[in-house]
């Protein structure tokens, strides 16, 4: 993307084309913080305020599922107070966002390693989401201690065990089979897959459901990510020629 200042308008943008499921790698918080001499924890609360605008204009045009890369199950190893922070931040989002989320019937879910985090955080995103679960204008999808590989693990583990117990014949696994057994089991693999902060790589976010993803990398750092930046991306992606391998009449 271009970091040319423009004035995007939900307005141009064409209904019909809309992304079912938009993922997002928010990354940058920590260089953001950098850069005006803060401190990392300064840069996740700042792109909490991001969070919060990016649900917002999903759910003002009509996405139907956000996903958004949280924590990773590489996370982990940062450091305990950072680790500690970003729980903590975690925890107020998930307290705070409640009112908002029930306003714009937005429901609240999550993946990944749940049972890692601490219990006061699963506590809160509990409540939030059984609060939310009859929510049905758009799902949020918050990626919390997850990892791709990790995914394909569980995956390949509870299919087995259904082998096992012959509940299944091997003949009978097929690539629906493997999707229904991830963590995003009946949600549509998203069609548009946005990195912030210019790094080109996955990081072990949703291995198998980007097979055919869009692809954009921003250089903007996420607490520097707006409204503006994402409708661009949007209207972006909307001229992409989605092929899916075929060959156009
Ligand atoms: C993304 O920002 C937030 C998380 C990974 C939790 P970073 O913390 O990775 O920021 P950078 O990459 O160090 O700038
Ligand atoms: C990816 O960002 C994970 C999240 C955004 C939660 P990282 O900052 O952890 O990824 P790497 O280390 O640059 O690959
Ligand atoms: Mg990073």
């Amino acid at each position: 993307m271009s970091s040319s200042p423009s004035f995007s308008d939900s307005a141009e943008l064409d209904p019909q084309l809309l992304p079912a499921h938009v993922a997002i790698i928010m990354d940058g918080n920590g260089r953001w913080a950098k850069k005006r001499l803060l401190n990392r924890i300064q840069g996740h609360e700042k792109g909490a305020e991001t969070v919060r605008t990016i649900v917002r204009t999903c759910r003002e045009i009509g996405i139907s599922h956000l996903t958004l890369y949280a924590f990773s199950t590489e996370n982990w190893q940062r450091s305990r107070v950072e680790v500690e922070a970003l729980m903590l931040l975690l925890k107020r989002f998930l307290v705070d966002e409640r009112s908002e989320l029930m306003e714009n019937q937005i429901r609240l879910d999550a993946i990944g390693q749940i049972e890692r985090l601490p219990e006061d955080v699963r506590k809160q995103l509990q409540s939030t989401m059984q609060l939310t679960a009859e929510n049905r204008e758009m799902t949020l999808h918050l990626a919390l201690s997850y990892g791709g590989r990790a995914e394909i693990v569980r995956m390949v583990r509870a299919i087995a065990d259904k082998l096992t117990a012959g509940g299944i014949r091997d003949e009978d696994i097929s690539e629906e089979t493997v999707s229904r057994h991830l963590y995003t089991a009946g949600i549509p693999d998203p069609d548009l897959l946005i990195r912030t902060s210019g790094e080109m790589r996955i990081s072990n976010f949703l291995l198998w459901q980007i097979a055919y993803a869009e692809i954009f990398v921003t250089d903007t750092l996420w607490p520097d990510f707006s409204r503006e930046e994402f409708l661009d991306i949007l209207q972006a992606f909307q001229k992409r020629d989605r092929r899916f391998g075929k060959v156009k009449e």
